[in-house]
């Protein structure tokens, strides 16, 4: 399975934090909040990534991460010239898909939670169609609503209804087949001028080839769309890693867990960091005798 994060979008409720940065560049207490979706994707077992963002802010993030040997993956990276829609990002990525299957990810989503790793591997190995993460929040409206049944099958799904049928929002995280491309292809702009992802998600659902795994209340899914959630995001992050001593979304710790890296090359990239918090706990993973595996 291939991986797509998109990281696009002119960040214009985060204005003047986004004047020259790009919003997935922002810290989120303790690391770049790109670190965040990246570290779920390598937890699905994904190792090739195409990081898709504007094209004046594609060398942020070629910077940062490079080819994205040191962690065991290949990181490509593609521009998307206008802010078209998140279903652009299937279609920009249409040759590094090819006839795999893909994950996509959205660059300001921080997904946490008890076993996900397994929960992830699970989809991927069951993954007919496409399959949707869905989180019951209060205010629905924001985002696309589905209604499942009992065996987690996709029922409705709408984008941003001014009446939801249910609280179940869908998240920016998203597996398909390799059917995808095409489907992307096929879908009309909305009224907002975007191809939605949303349209994708109902053309499987047409055609019955649509779950929706729901991530019950004991995950945190956040995103980060204004000063107010960027700083609840941080805090979240910053009250769990300081209770238990372990951190959320440290990608030289997810690739030593999937045996993506070694401990000795876990080693050097958390000496890199030395005189950092974050380099000390690098360096103390590798040392660890028995992986565990990190909750995301
Ligand atoms: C986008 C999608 C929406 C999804 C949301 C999750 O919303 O269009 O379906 O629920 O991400 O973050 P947008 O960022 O376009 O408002």
């Amino acid at each position: 399975m291939k991986g797509i994060i998109l990281a696009g979008g002119s960040g214009t409720r985060l204005r003047p934090l986004t004047g020259a940065l790009s919003k997935q560049m922002l810290p989120v207490y303790d690391k770049p909040m790109i670190y965040y979706p990246l570290s779920v994707l390598m937890l699905a077992g994904v190792r090739e990534m195409l990081l898709i963002s504007t094209p004046s802010q594609l060398g942020m993030f070629e910077d940062l991460l490079g080819d994205g040997s040191r962690l065991g993956l290949t990181v490509e990276y593609a521009a998307q010239d206008e802010p078209r829609g998140i279903a652009e990002s299937l279609i920009i990525g249409a040759d590094f898909i090819g006839d795999d299957q893909v994950c996509l990810v959205l660059g300001d989503n921080i997904f946490h939670g008890p076993r996900f790793s397994k929960l992830l591997g699970d989809s991927v190995a069951n993954l007919d169609g496409c399959e949707l993460f869905g989180y019951r929040v209060s205010d629905p409206s924001r985002y696309a609503v589905g209604e499942i049944d009992d065996d987690a099958r996709l029922l409705t799904l709408e984008e941003k209804p001014a009446r939801p049928r249910s609280n179940l929002a869908v998240t920016g995280l998203y597996m398909y087949d390799s059917d995808v491309v095409g489907i992307a292809k096929n879908i009309a702009p909305s009224d907002r001028g975007e191809l939605e992802i949303t349209d994708v998600n109902r053309a499987y659902l047409a055609q019955g080839r649509a779950g929706l795994t729901e991530l019950g209340r004991g995950f945190a899914w956040l995103d980060m769309g204004t000063p107010e959630s960027l700083l609840n995001a941080g805090q979240y992050v910053q009250l769990l890693e300081q209770r238990q001593g372990e951190r959320i979304a440290c990608i030289e710790e997810v690739a030593l867990h999937k045996g993506f890296i070694t401990p000795q090359q876990c080693r050097r990239l958390g000496e890199e960091m030395a005189g950092t918090a974050y380099g000390a706990y690098v360096c103390a993973i590798a040392e660890r005798p028995s992986p565990h595996t990190p909750a995301g």
